[in-house]
């Protein structure tokens, strides 16, 4: 957040706002996206009432073509930085809100755009694919963005020899070589929640719920995704948990995800995978900087809202329209 934004946001008290207790937020933000024509598009990661106030909810991928699509004047993105940023690099002329601009990204922040820049500058013949978790400043540093709904199918459109770097997630990389054969170079960055999730715990809890089936999303490190009955985003981890015949799921992947789960299939189990850390507990601090209180001042106030420097804005905007068209050419929109 740069210093005047900062000082503006002081000023308006937002920063440590008191919000009436007798008023109803949800009434408030129903009225707020209409007077200001906003839609709030939201992560699965997010808490459960910012889910149910949302107008649409998502993985990356649903969420930047919604991005692309929309028609609202302002764009409120009850996410984390770089999704909205990705919603403002879509979308120069429409305002674009993050409730809490600190709300970051373990994973983004592993891949700096300068050490990245002589990483790449080493392997001058290697076509560069971004996971889009990663910076404006990695996204002009690429040639495509992917996300883990489309990484696989994005790879394996490309020849069988061209030479590739796969930033910034290891393990989503990792998975994906192991599954095309490919030999991708990977940059060694990791997410903090998928990392933590623990082979012993999960081993021990399928022991007792022998029923369950486990699901993992592909940020996970290769231990746990060895445990895994079905990887996949966010999206499609939902999917398969409405489709899939088991009752019971044991769910790698950060514990928002559960509300929706549970929504769509009242009747099954969904049980939080375990992870190793001192909390127990499978939240990203980042995505949880979120609150309904931040989301309804955001909206009344419009601020913080997402600011870039037009070139930065231009060469990180091509590696996601050739994401957003190839993904509609592979039919994933
Ligand atoms: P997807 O929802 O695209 O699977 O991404 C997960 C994630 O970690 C987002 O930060
Ligand atoms: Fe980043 Fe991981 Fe949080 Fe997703 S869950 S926003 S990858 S730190």
């Amino acid at each position: 957040m740069n210093d005047l934004k900062k000082d503006t946001l002081k000023e308006l008290g937002y920063l440590d706002m008191e919000i009436d207790p007798a008023l109803d937020i949800f009434e408030e933000i129903k009225k707020l996206k209409k007077e200001k024509n906003a839609v709030v598009l939201a992560h699965y990661y997010q808490e459960p009432d910012i889910q149910d106030i949302a107008d649409y909810i998502g993985d990356s991928l649903g969420l930047a073509q919604n991005a692309e699509r929309t028609e609202a004047d302002i764009i409120v993105f009850a996410g984390v930085h770089f999704m909205a940023e990705t919603a403002k690099i879509l979308n120069p002329n429409k305002k674009v809100l993050l409730p809490d601009l600190k709300a970051g990204c373990s994973l983004s922040d592993s891949c700096p755009p300068h050490l990245f820049k002589s990483f790449k500058d080493k392997h001058p013949e290697h076509l560069v694919i971004s996971y889009i978790n990663c910076s404006a400043g990695i996204k002009a540093l690429s040639d495509i963005i992917c996300t883990s709904s489309n990484a696989q199918l994005i790879v394996e459109s490309l020849p069988k020899d061209q030479k590739i770097i796969f930033a910034p997630d290891k393990n989503l990389g990792g998975y994906i070589n192991k599954k095309t054969g490919r030999d991708m170079l990977l940059w060694n960055g990791a997410c903090m929640v998928h990392e933590l999730f623990s082979f012993e715990k999960i081993t021990r809890l399928k022991e007792r719920h022998p029923e369950a089936k486990v699901i993992a999303h592909p940020e996970c490190e290769e231990s746990v995704l060895s445990l895994a009955d079905f990887i996949g985003s966010t999206s499609q981890l939902l999917k398969y948990t409405e489709k899939n015949s088991s009752d019971v799921y044991i769910v790698a992947t950060e514990a928002g995800i559960l509300h929706q789960m549970q929504l769509n299939a009242p009747k099954k189990t969904f049980i939080a995978a375990p992870p190793d850390n001192a909390c127990a507990c499978n939240d990203c601090p980042h995505m949880k900087l979120n609150t309904l209180e931040k989301l309804y001042l955001c909206m009344k106030y419009e601020l913080p809202e997402i600011i870039m420097d037009e070139e930065l804005r231009i060469a990180a905007k091509k590696p996601i329209d050739r994401m957003l068209s190839l993904s509609k050419q592979l039919g994933l929109s």
